[in-house]
């Protein structure tokens, strides 16, 4: 029977999405990212390597499998070949690709929006990763957007340009910016429409296929629940939905063809960008958590917020996500640290709650209620069994467990590929 499995990140991102993409891509015949963009940066560590990934899919590097950029993402051409270029620069060269010629692109102007929005807002910026993401969808669903297909039919893509660039460049001259020439833009997008066409085609009828053949399909969600637009801390969140429920149309196949949903999971707390985070730390275990975790951003470099494990966020995000089994990661950064905290409940204007409130300005005032846990002392990177864990570290994992009621499968003790304690085989 083919496995179909989404990778979901169930906190504000980053949670290691692509070390288990990469890793449960060893068994996969198929790797789809279904949202997002280059607004994502997936790391992946193996044999001394370390790459990191934007828009191309964590199943790049095992050669037989087929990676997909589904038509629920946003595609900034000259980014990828950029991406693809830096792989093949470093040896990886034997892969297969496949773009949907339905998904959006992200043009220049899109990332000029994106500054221009962020600027208007002042102090209340949402401190987004500057890659056009927002105005690129949104252009989506007012049905002026290109689409990668369109790049491919030269006169089609001038009409569609000629369209959106009548608009667009009266937004920008409202934006005190420059407007943008259509010929030298027309012409550049037709260059990487050359260099992209090998990979367009309708990536929908090839994962029917594949369902067909039985394959076994992984889904790689970039983000994390608590960014979705509808259900994330809006309006400090991305403009997808990374939740499981996006794959049947980011992809194009049923709903009934996806079954289970892994959450990725730190066994702390981290997001870039601003908005409400309940159980941010700024003391001296949030530098030494931030240090040890390399809690830098992997596209904009931001120095990442640090909090304790949020469990109200977290069981938010696993409802959503219909969440089967959790993926704890960066387990080892908790190493040496005296106590740890778990939040399980807000108090939020005087009253105790165990709900995200649908308001930034609710969030906002809501105070974390804490339990604590011992933290140990060991360096676990080298454990590769739970047997072998600290008795504090596998009465961490049972916390979580007892209070989230998911399974966890998966325990990740360090960057690299192996350095990961399976206790269930889930894909
Ligand atoms: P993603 O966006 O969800 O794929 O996550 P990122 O790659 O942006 O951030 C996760 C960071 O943690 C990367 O630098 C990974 O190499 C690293 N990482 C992943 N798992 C572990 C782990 O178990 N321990 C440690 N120390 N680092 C990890
Ligand atoms: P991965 O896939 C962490 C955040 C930005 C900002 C907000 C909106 O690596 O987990 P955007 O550019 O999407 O309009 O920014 O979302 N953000 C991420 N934070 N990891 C990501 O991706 C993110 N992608 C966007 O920092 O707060
Ligand atoms: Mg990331």
């Amino acid at each position: 029977m083919g496995k179909r499995l989404v990778v979901v990140g169930v906190q504000w991102g980053d949670e290691g999405k692509g070390k288990m993409t990469d890793f449960l891509g060893q068994h996969a015949n198929v790797v789809v990212r279904y949202q997002g963009g280059n607004n994502a940066g997936h790391t992946i560590t193996f044999d001394g390597q370390k790459f990191a990934l934007q828009s191309i899919p964590s199943g790049i590097f095992h050669s037989g499998v087929k990676n997909i950029m589904a038509n629920g993402m946003v595609i900034n051409p000259p980014a990828v070949l950029k991406e693809l270029e830096a792989l093949r620069g470093r040896g990886i060269t034997d892969f297969q690709l496949f773009i949907s010629d339905r998904a959006a692109v992200v043009m220049p102007y899109h990332l000029l929006l994106d500054g221009a929005y962020e600027a208007q807002k002042g102090d209340k910026k949402i401190g987004t990763t500057g890659k056009g993401i927002g105005p690129a969808y949104a252009d989506k669903y007012s049905r002026i957007g290109i689409r990668m297909g369109d790049l491919l039919d030269a006169d089609y893509f001038a009409e569609r340009l000629g369209n959106a660039l009548t608009v667009k460049n009266m937004e920008l001259q409202m934006l005190g910016l420059s407007p943008l020439d259509f010929e030298s833009l027309y012409q550049e997008y037709l260059s990487y429409a050359k260099a992209l066409r090998p990979y367009i085609c309708d990536t929908a009828a090839l994962l029917h296929s594949e369902i067909v053949a039985d394959s076994h399909i992984l889904f790689e969600g970039a983000q994390g629940v608590m960014l979705c637009v509808d259900h994330g801390t809006y309006p400090f969140v991305t403009s997808s939905s990374p939740t499981a429920a996006s794959v049947p149309l980011g992809t194009g196949i049923a709903p009934k063809h996806i079954k289970y949903a892994l959450g990725i999971c730190k066994a702390y707390t981290t997001r870039v960008g601003s908005g409400a985070f309940p159980t941010e730390i700024e003391d001296d275990t949030a530098h030494y958590i931030r240090e040890r975790g390399h809690e830098y951003g992997t596209v904009t470099g931001r120095p990442r917020r640090i909090g304790w494990l949020d469990v109200v966020a977290l069981k938010h995000a696993c409802r959503i996500s219909g969440i089967n089994w959790l993926a704890i990661m960066l387990f080892d950064v908790l190493s040496e640290i005296k106590t740890l905290k778990i939040c399980t409940a807000y108090e939020l204007d005087g009253e105790i709650i165990d709900y995200v409130p649908s308001t930034f300005s609710a969030c906002q005032r809501c105070r974390p209620i804490y339990i604590e846990l011992p933290g140990w002392q060991e360096d676990i990177t080298g454990i590769r069994t739970f047997q072998e864990l600290p008795s504090q570290a596998k009465a961490y994992i049972h916390t979580i467990e007892k209070l989230t009621q998911i399974r966890i499968a998966t325990i990740s003790v360090g960057p690299d590929r192996t350095q990961t304690i399976i206790r269930r085989t889930v894909f």
